[in-house]
């Protein structure tokens, strides 16, 4: 049933039962796999190590990059990094996805606060990885089998390295550049320009290997340069228009990181569908009152020429053809590491991280955010079907709350994907999985409610934190910030 809010939406908070939570998607007829016992120990399919190409990743719990706004202004990390970094240790997860993003240089930042990868900053990089480690041997007994990435970015339409937003672009959107208050005449990078980031991407990777990483992310995902390339087909010259264009960007990082650091792991980040951005819907928005999330008027641009994994006819509909073209060019790459995410938390956060409550940018969700997981779920399962050789981390799971562990064994159990990526819920309760294997009762208090408090508050200036359950950042002045700020939207 649908209301002037959008849908109806049965709380998970409130059931407990997996029985009933299996009932409940049935209602919804979703495609979600839930088992109904977890199985504890060596035996659970989330302790099981994944074995392939002579790699071995101790288990199937991985964490995804997770940024906190919170580095220094010169783009090192603060005590607050290094504690998150503390926590993605204590998850005992055996992959690491990147830490977080860390920009190849300073102007690609996606905020002041965003860490940077450069000479001042070795030394605080190297920390992250160390106190992680150490706290990863804590918790599980050793470091075998650990796996440890960093992120590599460029914020392109979303760099904001100062206080207010300075996109890079790559292509004229005829939405997102309205949405931006970007003029006609807005300059769009040069090939020149594109092709001195590829070196930065390079640098970055040296600089990786040197600290200890065992791999990089080079990141195709959430609208960021990565990402943008692949949708690249209105530009001109080496890097737009047809496939091989759009993905010599990666073409090109991938052959200068494999010179400068030979031996360096590398993986892809890939939004591997995505859709028009998303609005509140402007007849259902009130003041202080963000109405529920509907598709930006697309009809005069079609063909959609401005995404990746779209249906160029239906831009609300993905289309995997081309993720399955990019997952066949990662195979003859020999980049095995995969972590399939999609759309973007800027213009359709419902289709990045399900969400019951808005971010103060968003809107009301359109769907049950079920929905969103099952979608990013099934896209993950029809990839790794057709690509059995890679190593495929899933995302999104962190709506399914209390029933995450149930479903993640399950996926796992189906060979759906190969390892279960924890984002939002590694801030609240980054042991939730490792709980699991160790045969601990779930701790429900912890779970991630989806509140947005982690999106909401740097969207206004403050550092990300789970300010609801979290007491490190629910005792923190900046939750009076942000209790304010929200207070001050709602009036
Ligand atoms: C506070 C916050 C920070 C994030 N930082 C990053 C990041 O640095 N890199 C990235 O690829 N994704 C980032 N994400 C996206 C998550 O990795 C993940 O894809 C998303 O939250 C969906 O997974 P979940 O349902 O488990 O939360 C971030 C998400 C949040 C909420
Ligand atoms: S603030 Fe905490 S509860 Fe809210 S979405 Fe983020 S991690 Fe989850």
């Amino acid at each position: 049933m649908s209301g002037k809010n959008g849908p109806e939406i049965t709380r998970l908070g409130s059931m407990r039962d997996v029985q009933r939570f299996q009932e409940h998607l049935q209602s919804l007829q979703l495609s979600i796999p839930c088992d109904r016992e977890l199985v504890h120990g060596e035996e659970s399919p989330l302790a099981r190590p994944l074995l392939r190409g002579g790699l071995k990743i101790g288990n199937r719990i991985a964490i995804h990059p997770m940024e906190g706004w919170d580095g220094t202004a010169d783009g090192n990390p603060s005590d607050s990094t290094i504690r998150r970094w503390q926590r993605f240790g204590r998850s005992g997860a055996k992959l690491i996805w990147g830490g977080e993003a860390v920009a190849v240089r300073n102007e690609g930042r996606a905020n002041p606060n965003q860490l940077v990868m450069a000479e001042h900053t070795l030394k605080g990089l190297a920390r992250l990885r160390e106190v992680l480690i150490e706290e990863h041997r804590q918790t599980t007994g050793s470091d075998e089998g650990l796996l440890v990435g960093l992120q590599l970015t460029h914020s392109g339409r979303y760099s904001r390295p100062r206080q207010r937003l300075e996109p890079r672009i790559l292509y004229r959107h005829p939405i997102l550049d309205k949405r931006l208050g970007l003029p006609p005449d807005y300059p769009v990078l040069s090939d020149e320009e594109v092709a001195g980031i590829i070196e930065d991407f390079h640098r970055a990777g040296r600089m990786a290997q040197e600290l200890g990483f065992d791999f990089v992310d080079v990141k195709h995902c959430h609208g960021y340069l990565g990402h943008e390339f692949l949708s690249a087909h209105t530009r001109e010259g080496r890097y737009g228009g047809s496939f091989a264009n759009r993905t010599r960007f990666l073409r090109e990082v991938t052959a200068g990181i494999r010179s400068a650091a030979p031996g360096l792991l590398i993986g892809v980040r890939l939004s591997a569908f995505d859709m028009v951005p998303f609005r509140p819907d402007p007849d259902r928005s009130s003041p202080g009152k963000l109405g529920p999330g509907v598709p930006e008027p697309h009809e005069q641009c079609i063909p959609y020429r401005w995404g990746f994994g779209v249906n160029p006819q239906d831009p609300t509909q993905a289309d995997l053809a081309e993720p399955v073209r990019f997952l066949s060019l990662l195979e003859e790459l020999d980049i095995r590491l995969v972590n399939l995410t999609a759309g973007s938390p800027y213009y359709n956060p419902h289709i990045q991280r399900p969400a019951l409550y808005p971010p103060s940018d968003g809107y009301q969700p359109p769907e049950d955010p079920l929905a969103g997981v099952a979608r990013q779920m099934e896209m993950v399962r029809e990839l790794k079907q057709r690509f059995p050789e890679l190593m495929v981390v899933g995302s999104a799971y962190t709506y399914l709350q209390d029933f995450l562990p149930h479903v993640a064994q399950a996926a796992l159990r189906e060979g759906r994907v190969d390892s279960v990526g924890l984002g939002r819920m590694v801030l609240s309760y980054p042991a939730v999985l490792w709980d699991v294997i160790a045969g601990q009762t779930i701790q429900h208090k912890l779970v991630c409610r989806t509140f947005s408090d982690c999106t909401t508050a740097p969207r206004n200036g403050l550092p990300s934190g789970c300010y609801p359950l979290d007491s490190y950042y629910k005792a923190s002045e900046a939750a009076e910030q942000l209790k304010a700020v929200k207070a001050k939207r709602r009036a």
